[in-house]
């Protein structure tokens, strides 16, 4: 089976109605990002961490995944699908696809303060100050904030250079290391990138741009991939 490695951003699930980071309008609109997503922050005032991804899990309780995801999920019927999100929700899972790298964590996960390797599910949409790990330290959402190490990276680079085919949808490629991976994407594997406000990405070969949303890109291109 060929491998088609897919490398996903906010705007694959912006038809679920989830805001994307950088648009107008967006999910930083009201929050600096260093008051909720930077360790400092945490260490700053935990309440206004803990209840900002507490409203964004709120949320994501209310969105569905869209016709872009399902449309992943239907390609795993002719090729083996790996997809790395830098997203946080749990779309891709909920529209059926089975594997999942999650590059910036989870959001309905929270990881212990003092062991990185505790993580657990978090029930409902709350994760307050006193609910504690196994361990009695508070717990953080698992989430890679601005400036911490992206553990999964290593997994994700290994991947996008073992890839027959190269999906990039809905991202604006601004955040390293994940806007890197397409460097180490064989030169002549074919490579689509699905977003209304793509273009050419500099060094990189073999790019088909499709100025569209996921929900209609994506259908499309999936069809024409397994005709
Ligand atoms: N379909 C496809 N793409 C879309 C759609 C849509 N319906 N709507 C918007 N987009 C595109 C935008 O044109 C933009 O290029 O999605 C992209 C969203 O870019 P960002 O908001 O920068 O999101 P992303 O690239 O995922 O951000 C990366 O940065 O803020 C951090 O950790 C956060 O994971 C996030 C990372």
């Amino acid at each position: 089976m060929k491998k088609i490695v897919v490398l996903t951003g906010a705007g694959i699930s912006a038809e679920s109605g989830i805001k994307t980071f950088r648009d107008s309008g967006g999910l930083w609109e009201e929050h600096r990002i260093e008051n909720v997503a930077t360790y400092d922050a945490w260490l700053r005032n935990q309440e206004l961490v803990l209840e900002f991804y507490n409203q964004r899990r709120k949320q994501l309780y209310e969105c569905a995944p869209n016709a872009a995801h399902f449309a992943l999920a239907k390609l795993e019927k002719k090729y083996d699908v790996q997809i790395i999100t830098q997203n946080v929700d749990d779309l891709h899972e909920r529209g059926g696809s089975t594997k999942v790298l999650h590059l910036h964590g989870e959001l309905k996960k929270s990881r212990s303060t003092v062991d990185e390797n505790l993580i657990y599910k978090i029930n409902g949409w709350e994760l307050k100050k006193g609910d504690c790990c196994e361990k009695g330290s508070q717990l953080r959402p698992h989430i890679v904030w601005f400036g911490e190490a992206v553990p999964n990276i290593v997994t994700a680079v290994k991947l996008s250079s073992k890839a027959d085919i190269y999906i990039v949808i809905g991202t604006s490629l601004n955040v390293y290391p994940a806007a890197a991976l397409l460097n180490y994407v064989p030169n002549y594997i074919p490579k689509y990138l699905i977003d209304p406000n793509g273009s050419e990405v500099a060094g990189i070969r073999n790019l088909t741009v499709i100025k569209e949303k996921a929900g209609k890109g994506l259908p499309e291109l999936v069809k024409e991939l397994t005709l």
